[in-house]
């Protein structure tokens, strides 16, 4: 396997920076809760909350899917839940991709049952000619083609989740 660079890592960062400029209109006066969901997102959640110059909390949930081809019923379940009360928060959950949209749509219930004040989604890459639930994206770093990505955070069985820029790979 190649992985062969598709988005380089000077158009992510600014990429990263709309996202950050958008993301403090919407919360510098709120004390947000960022939750960044794990592993994929540690990579580009580090670099936006750097550019995030006023108050926030951060936390971590990790979910695993497990896709099955031959149906569309996906079984998602929660390996690590976030330690800080989710409660009257003002949250915002961090992903790095959104392909069928079953494992955010997951997250955005299990978080919604907690009573947050507000909550919304920010993913970096957004697969969505692959899309079989319609979750509300707020914030979309860019659009992706049906293609396997890796790099940034973001692996293909374990492997790649330290490439510095967004690769795809060629067989
Ligand atoms: P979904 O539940 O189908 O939307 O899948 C979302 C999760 O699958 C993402 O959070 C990623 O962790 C993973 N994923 C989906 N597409 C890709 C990809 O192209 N490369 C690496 N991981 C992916
Ligand atoms: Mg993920």
């Amino acid at each position: 396997m190649n992985p062969e660079v598709y988005i380089s890592k000077r158009r992510i960062n600014s990429i990263v920076n709309r996202l950050a400029s958008e993301i403090t209109s919407d919360y510098s006066d709120k004390k947000p809760l960022v939750i960044g969901v794990l592993k994929g997102s540690f990579v580009f959640l580090s670099d936006l909350v750097r550019k995030l110059d006023f108050p926030l909390e951060l936390d971590f949930i990790r979910v695993a899917s497990y896709g099955n081809s031959t149906k569309t019923s996906h079984e998602v379940s929660m390996l690590l839940a976030p330690g800080i009360p989710i409660k009257g928060r003002h949250v915002l959950l961090v992903e790095d991709i959104i392909d069928s949209g079953f494992s955010v749509d997951f997250v955005a219930r299990l978080l919604k049952k907690q009573e947050p004040a507000s909550l919304k989604i920010c993913a970096l890459l957004d697969k969505p000619s692959r899309r079989e639930v319609n979750t509300v994206i707020d914030y979309i770093g860019m659009e992706v083609p049906d293609k396997f990505i890796v790099g940034y955070g973001l692996d293909c069985a374990e492997q790649f989740r330290n490439l510095p820029d967004i690769c795809v790979i060629k067989e």
